[in-house]
């Protein structure tokens, strides 16, 4: 090959990879979170980039970022309670924390050993939330780490499980539906006793014989516009402002829809019986 042959491969090489999510090198955790409530019920390992929140019979814990984000790709490496989980919830999500706050949820609802943990993900703007959606993971999320990500610009909110898109929730401003993008979020994360209603139903409580119950992180680089909408909403030439994140590809779409075939269990679009009218969102994707 030649010179000009090799810089056409290297810029084709460059399209192919600039639809992909980038890679990130991990940073500790106090570079950007902050333990914020229990700091006894949270342990830190590997110099910091490992943690670990505990849950028993005294209490839960959570941790959240330093900053607050409007945009970017927000993503963390979870490995779930293991074996008997049955009543803990483990949630992941961001949020503005205001009065009509926007959030993006992942909420892990733990099961008795050998049951599969379902995962439950929703999206508020201006404090409306009632998006559930559930799904059973394509693997057992206790044995290893999985990344579990949310992708989020003024198009779409995509949900990820290890770059395989498990939700896309797109903005439907156009038929006057309020999509989340001026109210920067904090990023979030908490293992607490939801037994009350977490596993089928609440019929299952936590047993507190099989506490402490743990969650492990990893994965505390943050890849999003520390800022408001000032300094965050003006096109920056950021990748995830790229035409390439503004909708999901052929590939993501045949994902996404062996997703919704085979691993989900609940969707709102779906519940005539609590929603009587159907959101005019539901007939967009
Ligand atoms: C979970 O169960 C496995 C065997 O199924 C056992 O080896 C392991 O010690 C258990 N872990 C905890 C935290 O109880
Ligand atoms: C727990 O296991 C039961 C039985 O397999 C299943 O119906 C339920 O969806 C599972 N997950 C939760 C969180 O309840
Ligand atoms: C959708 O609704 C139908 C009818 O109630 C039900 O059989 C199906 O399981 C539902 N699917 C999902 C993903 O909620």
């Amino acid at each position: 090959m030649g010179v000009p042959e090799v810089i056409a491969l290297l810029l084709v090489v460059e399209i192919v990879l600039s639809a992909r999510l980038p890679l990130k090198s991990d940073v500790s955790f106090s570079e950007n979170y902050y333990v914020r409530w229990a700091n006894d019920h949270t342990r830190m390992l590997n110099g910091g980039t490992e943690m670990q929140l505990v849950l028993d019979k005294a209490s839960g814990a959570g941790f959240g970022s330093r900053s607050k984000y409007l945009f970017g790709h927000v993503s963390m490496k979870i490995k779930l309670v293991p074996n008997d989980s049955a009543g803990t919830v483990t949630a992941f999500y961001m949020s503005s924390e205001t009065d009509k706050h926007d959030e993006i949820d992942f909420e892990f609802l733990g099961n008795v050993s050998g049951q599969p943990y379902i995962v439950q993900t929703n999206a508020f703007a201006n404090g409306v939330g009632n998006r559930e959606q559930r799904h059973y993971l394509w693997f057992d999320p206790t044995q290893d780490f999985h990344s579990y990500s949310i992708l989020w610009n003024k198009q779409q909110i995509v949900f990820y499980v290890d770059d395989v898109p498990l939700r896309v929730h797109k903005n439907n401003e156009a038929i006057g539906i309020p999509f989340p993008k001026s109210q920067p979020m904090g990023i979030y994360s908490s293992l607490w006793n939801g037994d009350d209603w977490a596993t089928r139903g609440g019929l299952e409580k936590i047993n507190w014989d099989h506490a402490p119950f743990v969650a492990a992180y990893k994965g505390f680089s943050v890849d999003a516009c520390a800022g408001g909408v000032e300094s965050c909403s003006a096109p920056m030439g950021k990748w995830w402002e790229q035409e390439a994140f503004q909708s999901i590809d052929q590939e993501a779409k045949g994902q996404l829809q062996w997703v919704k075939d085979n691993y989900m269990i609940y969707d709102y679009c779906n519940d005539s019986k609590r929603f009587p009218t159907i959101s005019a969102e539901c007939g967009q994707f």
